[in-house]
Parts: C-alpha cells; structure tokens; sequence
C-alpha cells in the first residue's frame, strides 16, 4: 500500500521563484532566507518520494472569477507552467500521477468531499516556488506530484475545520492505494502577509510561531480557529494557511517527528514559515 512519509510547509513567494530564475539567491538580501532550505534540499535528495500531493492555491491564473472550486485535483499526466503576465517561470513541467489522483478523487468524494476534477491545468507560483525551495533547479522534478488546489482568493473560503477533516479523508485516501509508493502532502502558502489595502505590509511574528506551535502539538484546536483571525492576525492573505491544517490533518495521529523549522522575515511582502515533518 502507498504510505504517507513526511509533510512538509511552506511559504510561495513569487519573488523567491524571481531570486532562483534570475541567480540572486546569493545577494544579502536573500542569502538568509535560502539558507534555511539547505537542509531541505539535502532532504529531498536523500530522501525523495514518489508522488508529492501538493496543496497550493491557484492566483486567479488557471482559475478566474468565471469558475470557483473550493477543492480541485490535478488528474492529468503532466502540468504546464502558468504565464503570470512574464511568461512561464523557467522550470521544468510537472509530471502528475493520474492513478494515484483518480484514486484521490474517488475515495475523497465518497468521503463527503466535493472536489472539482481538473484535467488541464497550468501550476502558477504557488505550486513552482514551493517546488524550487525545495528541489532547487533540477533537469526533471525529482518525483510526480498532485497539484491539489485550494481557493483562498475569493470569497467565500473553506474554513480550518474543513480543511483539517480533508487532510484525514486524504491519509485514508493515499494509504488505501494499492501500489507500494512514498508520498508526501504538501501545505503551502503564507505566513502572515497582506498586499492590499491600508494594511499592506503586515507582519505578525508572534502569531505566525503560535501557529507553527499549535500546528505541531495541538493542530485539532488550531482547526477551529474561525477564517476571521486568520485575516484579523496575519492579514488578507494569511488566509492561506488553512493549507497548512489539510498536509497536517493527512498525518497520523502519534506525534510527527520534526525534522526542520525555519522562520524568515521578510521575503518581499511575506514572513516565510517552514517545516518538514516525518510521520510515525
Ligand atoms: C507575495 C506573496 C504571495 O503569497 C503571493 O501570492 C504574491 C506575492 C509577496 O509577498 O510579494
Ligand atoms: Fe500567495
């Protein structure tokens, strides 16, 4: 059967994916940052998995106001790199894993979950720049990978809760895939950082290690956590990180053993959070 080996948390930046393409992750600015995935990289080389189902969301680039899903699974064999308005980032094509994702779907959607089955579909930053920190600039990505997507751009927004009770639909979902495969799910997004408004700019640094915090030891009580704290605390697009609560919800129930925690502030507008964690 296909097991769950680890998650793993991360922010998606877009001008992370710029500093890679562009050969500036040396510069002072962003040396520190890319530090704290060295470690991760070394990881993912010594370590890699078959298939990565990776939670992102979508910047309304395969998406638009014309169609909404709150939940979409990518089932096609590849997955081309989304225009963003300069053209597709220079990394390679996803390869997907249209067996393993049919068999998400199935058994999610049996499970009480509605997701929208996606068979075109461009992957813009929020799935390439979590790619890149961790897999730094391959030929190939290392393994297939599942894009998983979430609306957390347009109102309204699945809540934590639901979130979290999809990460345990999707363990059962994985773990009952008869193919011996090493998979690892994916939250992706945040931390605190809004880029609207007169609150453009906002940082919460100790909100966002309290949510790392909670996400470790108590993540069921961070599953309740009303969507309006989320934007309140860690500004409009802090709301990605209910992402985080489905990687974590897919875990088992003894405790995750934690491999890595990193926290920079900030990359441009963003406080990058970071975590891998191996399942017991
Ligand atoms: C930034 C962060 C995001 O999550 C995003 O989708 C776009 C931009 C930023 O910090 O600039
Ligand atoms: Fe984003």
């Amino acid at each position: 059967m296909a097991k769950i080996t680890a998650s793993v948390y991360t922010s998606h930046v877009p001008a992370i994916g710029a500093a890679i393409d562009l050969g500036r992750t040396h510069e002072p600015y962003w040396q520190p940052l890319f530090d704290g995935y060295k470690l991760s990289k070394q990881w993912m080389l010594d370590d890699a998995p078959d298939v990565i189902v990776l939670v992102y969301n979508d910047h309304a680039n395969a998406f638009s106001l014309d169609i909404i899903p709150t939940f979409a699974i990518g089932t096609a064999a590849e997955f081309h790199i989304a225009d963003e308005g300069w053209g597709p980032r220079p990394v390679p094509k996803v390869i997907g894993h249209p067996e393993l994702a049919s068999h998400i779907a199935h058994s999610v959607i049996q499970d009480d979950f509605d997701l929208t089955i996606v068979n075109k579909l461009d992957v813009d930053h929020g799935l390439t720049v979590p790619l890149s920190l961790m897999c730094g600039q391959p030929e190939a990505w290392p393994c297939r990978v599942i894009p998983f997507a979430v609306n957390v751009v347009q109102y309204p927004v699945p809540s934590g809760r639901r979130c979290y009770s999809l990460g345990h639909a999707l363990r059962k979902a994985v773990e009952s895939f008869d193919a011996d495969l090493r998979v690892q799910i994916w939250g992706t997004g945040g931390m605190s950082h809004q880029l609207q408004g007169p609150r453009a700019g906002l940082i919460n640094r100790a909100w966002d290690q309290r949510f790392m915090d909670l996400l470790l030891d108590d993540p069921a009580a961070l599953a309740q956590m009303p969507h309006i704290d989320y934007v309140r605390e860690a500004g409009s697009e802090g709301i990605e990180l209910v992402m985080w609560l489905i990687a974590r919800g897919a875990m088992s129930d003894r405790p995750p053993t934690v491999l890595h925690r990193f926290y920079h502030v900030p990359a441009s507008n963003t406080a990058v959070g970071h975590l891998i964690l191996e399942n017991n």
